[in-house]
C-alpha cells in the first residue's frame, strides 16, 4: 500500500506524526508532503525520519532529488501516479477551500489536482470556522466529488473554544485510509445478512402498494461489508440498483417473501442489517384483473409480519441484530421505543424529512442507538455511513470487562485508578466506558473497558 499523507497548517500537525506510525504498522508504505505553513508547526525532519523519504515540501525545491523524480522529472506528477491514497490530516480550512476551487499553488494541492487515487480529508480547526457557511460549502462540494470527508469530533478545541473541530484520532484515519484501499478486513469471518429496498404489496396484476425507499442504504452496506471482508447475503426488494460485487443476492417482492428468505438465511449469519422498508400492512383482498374506475373505493388492509421481532426472537447466541427506523418525527423517543420494542441490539435511525437526505437521497444522516448510546453520525454519503455503521456494530462486538463501580455522583479518583490500573495490566483502558445503571435502590455508575 502506497500512501501520501498531505499536512497542512493547523495544530493538529503533529498528530500527523501518529497517522504516519499508523499506517505504517498495517503494512503501507508512506510519503509526507507538507505546506509552508506546516513547516511552522512541525519540522519535516520528523516525517523523513519516521519514513525514511525526503518530505515533499515545494514545487520548485529539491527539484532533481533522485527518488521521487520520475523521467521526467516533474515531482508532482510522480507522486501523484505512484500514491494509492491521499489522506489530508489535519486539514486546513484553507487547504478544503483550495482543494474545493481547483487552486494548485503548492505541492499538496497541486498533487490533488494531478492524482486519480482517492483522497480523504481529515478537519481540525476552531469551531467557528468549522461552522463557517463558506467551509461548509466546500466540504459539500469535495463529498459531492468523492472526497471522503472524516468528520471532527466534538470536545476542547486548541483555541480554548470548546466544540466541533478536533481532528479525528490517528487510529481512525487510517482506519478509513484502509477502508478506501479496500484492505480493512475487520469483518472477515463474519456472514452478514443485510436487507435492502422497499416491498411492494400488490392490489390487483398491475398496482401494488409500495414505498419510495430506493434500496441504496442497503446496498450501501453490502458493499461496504464485502470491502471489509465479510461474506454477504443481501435479500432485495425491487430496485433500479446493480447488486455490488460478490454479494449471494436474493430478491424478493413483498413482506412476506422477505420474511421467508430473511428467516432461511439467518441461520448461517453471524450479524443481521434490516435496512429494507418493509410494508406494515398489505390489502387484504387483491383482485385478479385490474381493478376498473368505479367510483369511491376503500382499502381494507392487514397488518404484514414483524420481521425484525422474529428474528430477535429466533437469534443464535453471538448473532447480532441491528434495525433500522426511518423516523419523521420525534426520531430519538421512537428510536428508543422501538430498540426496547423489538429487543435489536442497536437501531440506526435515521429522519425522513425529504431534503437530500434518508430515504431516495445519496446522502444520509443518522443516530446509531444502543441501551447504553446514542452516536451520531452525520450527513455523508450513504457509502461512508455503511462504513460507520459498520465501526459501531463492531464496538459491538468488543469483549468488555467491568473494572470498578462508582457512586451516584461519579468519582473521578476511583474512575482514573480503574484506568491506570487496567493499563498497568496491560488492558486497553482507553477504550472506558462510563456507563450509568438505574434501579428501584438507586443509581450508581460502572466503569467498563475493552
Ligand atoms: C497558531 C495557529 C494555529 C492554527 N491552527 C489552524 C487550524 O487548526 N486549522 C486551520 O484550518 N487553520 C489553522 N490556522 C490557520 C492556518 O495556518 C492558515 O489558514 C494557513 O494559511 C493554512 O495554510 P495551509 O492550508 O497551506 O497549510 C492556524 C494558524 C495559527 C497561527
Amino acid at each position: 500500500m502506497r500512501v501520501t499523507v498531505g499536512v497542512s497548517g493547523g495544530i493538529a500537525a503533529y498528530k500527523a506524526a501518529e497517522l504516519v506510525r499508523a499506517l505504517q504498522k498495517q503494512g503501507a508504505e508512506v510519503h509526507v508532503v507538507m505546506t509552508a505553513a506546516a513547516q511552522k508547526f512541525i519540522q519535516p525532519l520528523t516525517f523523513a525520519s519516521l519514513t525514511g523519504h525526503q518530505v515533499l515540501t515545494s514545487l520548485w525545491d529539491d527539484y532533481w532529488s533522485a527518488e521521487t523524480t520520475d523521467q521526467n522529472g516533474i515531482q508532482h506528477i510522480s507522486e501523484a501516479q505512484w500514491t494509492e491514497a491521499l489522506v489530508v490530516a489535519p486539514a486546513t480550512a484553507n487547504i478544503l477551500a483550495k482543494f474545493a476551487h481547483g487552486i494548485a499553488d503548492d505541492f499538496l494541492t497541486t498533487l490533488y489536482l494531478a492524482t486519480r487515487a482517492p483522497v480523504l480529508v481529515a478537519p481540525a480547526m476552531n469551531v467557528n470556522m468549522w461552522e463557517h457557511a463558506a467551509t461548509q460549502d466546500n466540504l459539500e462540494l469535495l463529498r459531492e466529488r468523492g472526497v471522503r470527508v472524516i468528520d471532527p469530533g466534538a470536545g476542547a478545541l486548541a483555541c480554548g473554544m470548546m466544540g466541533l473541530g478536533r481532528m479525528a484520532e490517528p487510529e481512525a484515519i487510517a482506519d478509513a485510509v484502509l477502508s478506501a484501499l479496500g484492505r480493512r478486513h475487520d469483518l472477515a469471518g463474519e456472514i452478514v445478512l443485510v436487507t435492502a429496498g422497499g416491498t411492494r404489496e400488490a392490489l390487483d396484476p398491475v398496482r401494488f402498494i409500495g414505498n419510495r425507499s430506493s434500496g441504496k442504504m442497503g446496498y450501501a452496506l453490502a458493499e461496504a461489508a464485502v470491502s471489509r471482508g465479510a461474506r454477504v447475503i443481501l435479500v432485495s426488494g425491487p430496485t433500479a440498483l446493480h447488486p455490488p460485487a460478490h454479494c449471494e443476492v436474493i430478491k424478493v417482492t413483498t413482506a412476506d417473501q422477505m420474511r421467508h428468505a430473511v428467516i432461511e438465511h439467518m441461520v448461517e449469519a453471524t450479524l443481521v442489517i434490516k435496512a429494507a422498508a418493509v410494508a406494515d400492512y398489505r390489502p387484504v383482498h387483491v383482485s385478479d384483473q385490474k381493478l376498473k374506475r368505479t367510483g369511491p373505493m376503500t382499502l381494507e388492509l392487514a397488518p404484514t409480519e414483524d420481521i425484525l421481532a422474529e428474528v430477535v426472537r429466533r437469534r443464535r447466541p453471538g448473532q447480532l441484530i441491528i434495525g433500522f427506523a426511518a423516523e419523521t418525527q420525534d426520531k430519538l423517543e421512537n428510536g428508543r421505543a422501538k430498540l426496547l420494542n423489538k429487543g435489536a441490539d442497536a437501531i440506526v435511525v435515521n429522519a425522513v424529512t425529504g431534503d437530500g437526505v434518508g430515504i431516495e437521497a445519496d446522502s444520509n444522516a443518522a443516530t446509531f442507538l444502543t441501551l447504553q448510546t446514542a452516536i451520531e453520525l452525520p450527513l455523508m454519503p450513504k457509502r461512508s455511513l455503511a462504513d460507520r455503521i459498520f465501526d459501531e456494530v463492531l464496538t459491538l462486538r468488543r469483549p468488555k470487562a467491568l473494572l470498578v463501580e462508582f457512586g451516584e455522583s461519579g468519582d473521578e479518583k476511583a474512575k482514573q485508578d480503574a484506568v491506570l490500573k487496567a493499563s498497568s495490566a496491560g488492558d486497553a483502558a482507553t477504550e472506558a466506558d462510563e456507563v450509568l445503571i438505574s434501579s428501584a435502590a438507586g443509581s450508581r455508575r460502572q466503569l467498563i473497558v475493552e
